[in-house]
């Protein structure tokens, strides 16, 4: 019945999860998408110093107070091995990191995933958020 009980919960959580994601991109008409934007890897190198409190994008360096962010786009969100500090939220999530996605959530950190532990204020600057995903496809 426990292990029902969690499964229930989980199940719950993930679909929850998913439907914001949706959500968030198709029914967000007034934000700017990425498309817009020709991203500056270089200016945003600049941009990632505020990320890398707690993140690292090159591999060989691994995790920080955040999951390492090498070749992220294309995981699965909330996976990463040997990082133990991920919110429920991201433990549960079954999706995976697009720029579209990234350039999303930056926009409005809780909006999207209130749970998050990520104590960041995000990037309000529409070009800003390209530069620094131009600058993290760097690392692939
Ligand atoms: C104060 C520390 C901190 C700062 C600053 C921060 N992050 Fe995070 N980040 C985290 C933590 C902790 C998580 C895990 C979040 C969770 O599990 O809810 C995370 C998760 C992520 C993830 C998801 C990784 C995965 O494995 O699914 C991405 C992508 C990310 N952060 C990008 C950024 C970017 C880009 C910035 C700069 C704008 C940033 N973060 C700033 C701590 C931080």
């Amino acid at each position: 019945m426990r292990t029902i009980g969690y499964w229930i919960f989980f199940t719950t959580k993930t679909v929850a999860l998913s439907v914001t994601v949706a959500f968030s991109l198709a029914f967000n008409t007034h934000a700017e998408s990425l498309s817009e934007f020709t991203g500056d890897a270089e200016r945003g190198r600049l941009v990632f110093a505020q990320c890398r409190t707690c993140h690292y994008p090159e591999k060989f360096i691994g995790h920080h107070n955040g999951p390492n962010l090498h070749a992220i786009f294309g995981k699965v969100a909330g996976k990463q091995v040997g990082f133990d500090d991920y919110s429920q939220t991201f433990k549960a999530a079954q999706f995976v990191w697009t720029e579209d996605l990234l350039f999303a959530w930056l926009a409005n950190i809780e909006a999207m995933f209130p749970e998050t532990t990520m104590m960041s204020l995000g990037v309000t600057d529409p070009q800003q958020r390209a530069d620094l995903i131009a600058y993290l496809k760097r690392f692939r």
